[in-house]
């Protein structure tokens, strides 16, 4: 992304603030679409759709042969409205994965028939004595965590045992017992070791792979490299090459083919791989202010809309567009920050809250702040917080920009509140103490 942007995806910046009005999020579609033609050589492409998972992104995807990893009910009830249809297909076009079952999901996991991914030697018992029985063993599969992991933040490290995450390598023969007595298969195994990881720890993954699928055997008809393909967030980071750690896992999976005399499933189930770079955050600069050597530019849009950088530290890249539409403007170094009333509401930090800077344009108020690479845990970690509204997201396909989700309204912000009606009023307490 350059420092001066005009346009997103062919898309005027300018015309999109003046329809849609700051902040916004735009994802443009062809990306995504790129994103998963990538992955073709997988049988399988999961989203993660926990990266981003407003309806016309799952609606994409699903329009682009993906299939979708749900983490909660909601995500299940989103994937559903989206088109995906729950139930035992080979493969399952939805599949809940988690290392628990609150009581409503397990409820409905059962009712729809939606394939479980257990992280928890607990849920296959759980799942075992509530599943109804069938005259055939159900297929469950099983999410492991290898002992070691890898992210680009510890807080997205999901391997070793500092993680709450998947089933300890060591316990295996005690779940194949588990699933045995509950007349479960397990079809499949699942390793996610971190989120934004590089190809060396990726790579890894497979050794563990083909030790813990010889251990469970035959019953085993598809393996899941999970997510944390890494995403070029800075200009100077390099796209992961898909070749190499496709071959690995290839050479992993044909070697149980070999061992089980079946096929086996290679899925791959990426979140910000797909999303991350087709989103673009996008604000109005509404304060330039100088702090004895620091420049800052205050816009519209704070952690309530992106709070990667507040609780990873992580980078995005930004950009100015002159609401006028020059052409030539002077580089400065800028702290970017928001409009929330709390210090750690500023875009350029790095991790531990250390405000750092961009050198961006000079930019008055009326400009407009891109926040690139916002297209993965952007949207979807957004609060309410400071009693903002959740904001608007646009989907720029072709020539149109489509509206997906509408600012939330000052009426969206109270729905499902009430004043009770109290039995003492407040000044009675006040007058008997
Ligand atoms: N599969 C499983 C089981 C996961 O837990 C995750 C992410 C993914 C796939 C997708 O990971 P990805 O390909 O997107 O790296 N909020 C953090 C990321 C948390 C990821 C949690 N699980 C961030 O903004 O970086």
């Amino acid at each position: 992304m350059t420092p001066l942007l005009h346009d997103i995806a062919g898309h005027s910046i300018r015309e999109l603030g003046q329809q849609f009005g700051t902040p916004f999020y735009a994802y443009d579609a062809a990306t995504i679409a790129e994103r998963i033609a990538e992955l073709a050589a997988f049988d399988v492409v999961r989203y993660a759709q926990k990266a981003c998972s407003n309806l016309a992104i799952l609606d994409l995807v699903r329009r682009h042969g993906a299939m979708v990893d749900a983490v909660s009910a909601g995500e299940i009830h989103r994937a559903m409205a989206a088109g995906f249809q729950p139930g035992f297909h080979d493969p399952p076009e939805i599949v809940f994965t988690a290392d628990l079952f609150d009581r409503e999901t397990l409820d409905r996991v059962v009712e729809l028939e939606v394939p479980v991914n257990c992280g928890s030697p607990d849920m296959i018992d759980q799942y075992g004595e509530r599943a109804p029985g069938h005259s055939k063993p159900l297929p469950i599969t099983l999410r492991i965590n290898p002992g070691f992991g890898h992210g680009h933040s510890q807080k997205v490290n999901t391997g070793g045992e500092q993680s709450k995450h998947g089933i300890w390598h060591e316990q295996v023969n005690d779940c194949i017992e588990r699933a045995a007595k509950h007349n479960l298969t397990i079809s499949g195994l699942h390793m996610h070791i971190g989120s934004g990881s590089d190809l060396e720890h990726l790579s890894q993954v497979c050794t563990a792979m083909e030790q813990t699928a010889m251990a469970i055997g035959a019953s085993l008809t598809s393996i899941s490299t999970g997510g944390g393909l890494p995403t070029p967030y800075r200009n100077e980071d390099q796209r992961i090459d898909i070749q190499p750690f496709f071959d690995l896992w290839d050479a992993t999976r044909r070697r149980l083919e070999a061992a089980f005399g079946h096929p086996v499933s290679l899925e791959v189930e990426p979140g910000r791989y797909l999303s991350a770079e087709s989103g673009y955050l996008i604000s109005e600069v509404r304060a330039v202010k100088r702090m004895g050597s620091n420049l800052y530019y205050l816009v519209d849009a704070g952690f309530n809309n992106l709070a990667r950088p507040v609780m990873y530290g992580a980078y995005h890249p930004m950009a100015v567009c002159p609401a006028k539409g020059e052409t030539d403007r002077s580089l400065q170094e800028v702290i970017v920050g928001g409009p929330l009333c709390e210090s750690g509401d500023i875009f350029t930090q790095t991790e531990g809250g250390v405000v750092s800077s961009q050198t961006l344009p000079e930019a008055q108020v009326g400009d407009y702040v891109v926040i690139g690479c916002a297209g993965a845990y952007g949207f979807a970690m957004s609060s309410n917080y400071n009693s903002k509204p959740m904001c608007a997201e646009v989907l720029l396909d072709g020539d149109t920009a489509h509206l997906i989700r509408e600012h939330q309204t000052m009426e969206d912000l109270i729905r499902g509140e009430t004043i009770p009606h109290l039995t003492r009023r407040t000044d009675e307490a006040t007058d008997e103490a």
